[in-house]
């Protein structure tokens, strides 16, 4: 065995108190956004713990713990001279802005999902067994939703569509989109919005998923796009210009079935635009934060995902672009390339010609 480094151990010392704090200030975090503390103290411009409870009608003693820890992990500010506690800009962006793609709330309540059921978690790793998506608490459904959507919203209509050949111009002009393994539908919805001459169908396999992406779609009145409940290799609908599977093809039992059927959803001349987690393709090189938070959901709930389905095969959430392009060509797909990326995300086109 090496040597005791005393300096490396109290530097990963330090990183792991950092993580725990990380821990307990995330479901603080959580709890804010949940009884909108966060919003609640942005519009204050600054409150006493006393002036908050009176405005939310929470119990100031609670309240004021939670501030505390807060101000602690330096998530909001105060000043001991006035006993007021801010938020400032840069909180404000990370904490309470939910639209703007800074906003950490989606993420954390993802990983809330996974403590919320960490019996299962450790069952399941232990078994070895498959754990359905559904099994999930919903903490997961609706925090997946949150954290992905932020990138769609930036990205997809302004800068990944227009990265794949010919179809941008097609959906203005009005064309055929299936959107696989929707979850809540915000992909969908988006394309819809961006091309209302186009149709845009959503499927995925969870029931709940679908309803909310239903809800959304009549809260929006876009009367352009669909949802079903169905599994992506029972697919029938056909003649799309556009399939795409979104951070979700990695989570599916039996990704080369379900490309193949993409491929049989495809008219000729129609692309597959499948959108990853960032990853290189050696795990010597994904030796980063962003992979070890990757590799975590995918060790708690992409895995079990697959292998509760056919074939099982368990691509992991790092799969990388030489093992996904692999899966797409042994699917049938001729031509596949990085369209392009961005920091969190690789986005691969994938063509039969
Ligand atoms: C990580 S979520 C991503 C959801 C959505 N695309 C997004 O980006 O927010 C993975 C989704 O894949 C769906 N899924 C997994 N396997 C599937 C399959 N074989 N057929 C259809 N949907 C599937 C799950 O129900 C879940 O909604």
């Amino acid at each position: 065995m090496a040597a005791f480094d005393q300096a490396k151990f109290e530097a990963l010392q330090g990183r792991v108190m950092g993580n725990v704090g990380g821990a307990v200030g995330l479901l603080l975090a959580y709890m804010g956004d949940q009884v909108g503390l966060y919003k609640a103290l942005e519009e204050s411009g600054g409150v006493t713990s006393e002036k908050l409870a009176r405005q939310t009608g929470l119990d100031e003693r609670y309240l004021r713990e939670w501030l505390s820890a807060n101000a602690a992990l330096g998530y909001v500010d105060y000043s001991e001279q006035s006993n007021e506690f801010t938020l400032s800009p840069e909180q404000a962006a990370l904490f309470s802005h939910e639209s703007e793609p800074t906003c950490m709330q989606g993420f954390f309540q993802a990983v809330v999902g996974q403590f919320a059921t960490h019996d299962k978690v450790v069952d399941t790793f232990k078994s070895g067994e498959g754990r359905p998506w559904g099994d999930h608490h919903p903490c997961c459904f609706c925090g997946t939703d949150r954290f992905f959507r932020t990138a769609y919203d930036s990205n997809l209509v302004g800068s990944w569509i227009p990265a794949l050949h010919g179809i941008e111009e097609k959906l203005k002009s009005g064309g055929k989109v299936a959107d696989v393994g929707c979850g809540h539908g915000s992909s969908s919805l988006l394309m819809a919005k961006a091309f209302p001459n186009s149709t845009v169908v959503g499927f995925d396999f969870h029931g709940p998923s679908i309803d909310a992406a239903r809800k959304k779609a009549d809260e929006e009145k876009l009367n352009n796009v669909e949802f079903e409940v169905r599994a992506a290799k029972a697919i029938e609908a056909d003649n799309f210009d556009l399939v795409c599977i979104f951070d979700a093809l990695h989570d599916m039992g039996d990704p080369v079935g379900a490309a193949q059927q993409v491929a049989k959803m495809l008219n000729p001349e129609g692309t597959f635009m499948v959108v990853e987690p960032m990853a290189a393709d050696s795990l010597g090189e994904n030796l980063n934060l962003l992979s070890g938070i990757f590799y975590g959901f995918s060790t708690t709930v992409c895995l079990p995902t697959s292998r509760a389905q056919e074939v099982g095969l368990c691509l992991g959430a790092q799969a990388g672009e030489k093992r996904l392009t692999e899966v797409l060509k042994e699917a049938g797909f001729k031509n596949v390339r990085r369209a392009t990326e961005t920091p969190t995300n690789m986005i691969l086109e994938a063509r039969l010609k």
